[in-house]
């Protein structure tokens, strides 16, 4: 067997290695303007539980404008429906605190989020829920997260 032919299962190996982490950083990659053109597309689950149906009306009252209908994001904020919002990386209580203190930008290029002091805890269970559901809908899972 000629030396190029022995190599051939590692050049295959390290391909599949190179194509499979090509395909995780693409889907990481949701670019500012992306989001301006409308979101990223979202499957739309086909039923939210009554809790969930509760978080969409306060979500699309307070957090849409930004975030997007169906949290798909917008050019004033980024979707939700994306991996970095998975519980490992942005567990519940991130949704309280942001709305409570508001969020420095940091993940994205959007600009500060301000505070929503009129969401209440209640609506923002509510929201929590609504946001899962839409996450799950789309094959986004708890992911431990590792930096
Ligand atoms: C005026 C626009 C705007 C509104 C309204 C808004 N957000 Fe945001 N939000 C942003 C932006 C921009 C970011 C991204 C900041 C970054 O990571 O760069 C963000 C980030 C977040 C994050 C991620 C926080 C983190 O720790 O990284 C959460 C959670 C969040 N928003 C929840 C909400 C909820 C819940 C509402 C409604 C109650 C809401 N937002 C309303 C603009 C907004």
């Amino acid at each position: 067997m000629s030396k190029r032919m022995e190599n051939l299962p590692k050049v295959l190996v390290i391909g599949v290695l190179v194509l499979g982490a090509g395909s995780i950083a693409s889907r990481m990659l949701v670019t500012k303007s992306d989001a301006a053109a409308g979101g990223v597309r979202v499957i739309i689950p086909a039923r939210l539980s009554a809790k969930a149906q509760v978080g969409k009306v306060a979500f699309d009252a307070n957090c849409g404008q930004c975030h997007g209908a169906n949290a798909a994001g917008t050019g004033n904020g980024p979707p939700f429906v994306h991996p970095i919002y998975n519980p490992g990386h942005h567990p519940d209580a991130a949704f309280f605190q942001a709305a409570h203190q508001g969020v420095p930008q940091h993940h994205w290029n959007f600009g500060d989020m301000p505070a929503q002091p009129q969401v209440g805890d209640a609506d923002l269970d509510a929201i929590v829920a609504y946001v899962r559901e839409l996450q799950h809908a789309n094959g986004i899972f708890y992911q431990e997260h590792r930096m």
